[in-house]
C-alpha cells in the first residue's frame, strides 16, 4: 500500500524527527530497512560486491539482514561476463542469483547494454556495424536467456543520454544508430518476457534536458510497442550539489504507466565528513525515498553499496567519500536513521 496520501513535506520532516531506532537487530533478525519497508510497496535494495559477499561475514549478513533485493555492482557486465568471445564467466553472477533466491530477494539485473567495462575484444576488432548489431543481439539473446525467470527488472540500456539530453555517442549509437534502444528491449524481452525492462541514467531524477529526453523517448517507444517497462534514476548525489525535485519527474513517468525506480544512490561529501554534511546527506537519501514512496509504481529503491568500506566514490572522486549508509566499520549514519524512520512511518 502506497502513501499517497502524506505530502513529501510532511513525509520528510517527519522522518527527521529521531523516532527510539534499535540498532539493526543480529544477522537474520528483525528490524532491517527490508522489514522497515514491509507494506509500503517498495523494495530496498543495494548492489552487491562479489568478493565481498564471499569474504566479509558481515557484509553478507548486512545484506541479507537489510535488503529485498540486490544487484550485482559488476559481474553481470558484458566485460566479467565474456571476457573472451564466446566464453562466458557466469559463476560470480549465479552465485548472487542464488544468493538471493536463498534470502528471498529479487534481482535486478544491471546492465546489458552499456558504453563501459565491454571486452577489449568487442571494442578493438573493427567488427563492421552489421557485425557489431548480430554480436549485441547474440549478448542480449545470451545473457538474458541464461538468466530468465530469475531477473525481477532489467537495466536493459544504461546511460544513453548526455545532460543535455543528446543521444550520448557510443560504440552502440555510432554502428546501430538511435533504433538500437528499442532493439534491445525487443530483443531482451523476446529472451526474458517475465522481466521488466528499464531505462538506466544518472543526473535524470528531477525535471531537466535529461529526463525530458528520455520522456520524449519513453513515448516514442511506448507508441511503437517496444516493451519498456520502467524508468532507472540512479540517483549519485553530492551534498555540494543539493538535491534534485525528483516528485514531479516521477509523477509523469507514472502517468505514462512506467514503473519507476531509485537504482544506484549514495550521496558523497567532500571529506572529512562534519555535521553539515552528513544531515545533508541524510536528507538528501531521504528525499529521493520520499518522492518514490509518493508515487504508485515506483517500485525499488537501492543503493550503491551500504558501507564505505567498498564505495566506488573515493576510487572515482579524488577527495570525496563517505557516500553510503553505513561507515567503514558498518556503524550506521543518520542517513539510515532518517531512511529507516521515513519507511517506517510510511508503512504504518
Ligand atoms: O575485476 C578487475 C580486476 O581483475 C582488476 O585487477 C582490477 C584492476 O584493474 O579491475 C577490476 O575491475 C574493476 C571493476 O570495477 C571491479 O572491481 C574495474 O577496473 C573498475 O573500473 C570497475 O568499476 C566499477 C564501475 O562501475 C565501472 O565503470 C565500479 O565498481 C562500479 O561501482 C561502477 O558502477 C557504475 C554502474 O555500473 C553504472 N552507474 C554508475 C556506477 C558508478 O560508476
Amino acid at each position: 500500500m502506497k502513501i499517497l496520501r502524506m505530502s513529501a513535506a510532511a513525509l520528510a520532516l517527519a522522518s527527521l524527527t529521531l523516532l527510539p531506532v534499535a540498532a539493526p537487530a543480529a544477522a537474520g533478525g528483525q528490524g532491517g530497512l527490508r522489514d522497515a519497508a514491509r507494506g509500503t510497496g517498495v523494495r530496498i535494495g543495494t548492489a552487491v560486491d562479489m568478493s565481498a559477499l564471499a569474504a566479509d561475514a558481515t557484509y553478507e549478513q548486512a545484506v541479507g539482514r537489510e535488503f529485498s533485493t540486490v544487484t550485482p555492482e559488476n559481474v553481470m557486465k558484458w566485460e566479467p561476463l565474456e571476457p573472451t568471445q564466446g566464453t562466458y564467466n557466469w559463476g560470480p553472477a549465479d552465485e548472487l542469483v542464488d544468493y538471493a533466491r536463498a534470502h528471498g530477494q529479487t534481482v535486478r539485473g544491471h546492465t546489458l547494454v552499456w558504453h563501459s567495462q565491454l571486452p577489449s575484444w568487442l571494442t578493438e576488432d573493427n567488427f563492421t556495424p552489421a557485425q557489431l548489431r548480430s554480436l549485441l543481439r547474440k549478448h542480449i539473446f545470451d545473457v538474458a536467456g541464461h538468466f530468465k525467470g530469475r531477473i525481477w527488472a532489467w537495466d536493459v540500456v544504461n546511460e544513453a543520454f548526455n545532460d543535455d539530453g543528446t543521444l550520448r555517442d557510443t560504440i552502440w549509437l555510432r554502428n546501430l544508430g538511435p533504433g538500437y534502444i528499442a532493439d534491445a528491449f525487443r530483443w531482451a524481452h523476446q529472451a526474458d518476457p517475465a522481466a521488466k525492462l528499464f531505462l538506466n541514467d544518472y543526473n535524470n531524477e528531477g525535471v531537466n534536458a535529461k529526463s525530458d529526453a528520455y520522456y520524449a523517448l519513453v513515448k516514442q517507444l511506448l507508441a511503437e510497442r517496444v516493451p519498456v517497462q520502467g524508468y532507472g534514476m540512479q540517483g549519485h548525489l553530492d551534498v555540494q550539489y543539493g538535491v534534485p525535485d525528483a516528485l514531479p519527474n516521477l509523477q509523469r513517468f507514472d502517468a505514462l504507466g512506467l514503473q519507476t525506480a531509485f537504482t544506484e544512490v549514495d550521496v558523497r561529501m567532500m571529506l572529512p565528513p562534519d555535521n553539515t554534511k552528513v544531515q545533508a546527506q541524510a536528507q538528501g537519501f531521504t528525499a529521493l525515498l520520499t518522492a518514490c514512496l509518493l508515487v504508485k509504481r515506483c517500485v525499488s529503491y537501492t543503493v550503491w553499496g551500504f558501507t564505505d568500506k567498498y564505495s566506488w566514490v573515493p576510487d572515482v572522486f579524488e577527495g570525496e567519500g563517505s557516500a553510503t549508509l553505513m561507515d567503514e566499520n558498518y556503524a550506521v549514519k543518520p542517513a539510515y536513521t532518517s531512511v529507516r524512520n521515513t519507511l517506517l512511518l510510511a508503512a504504518r
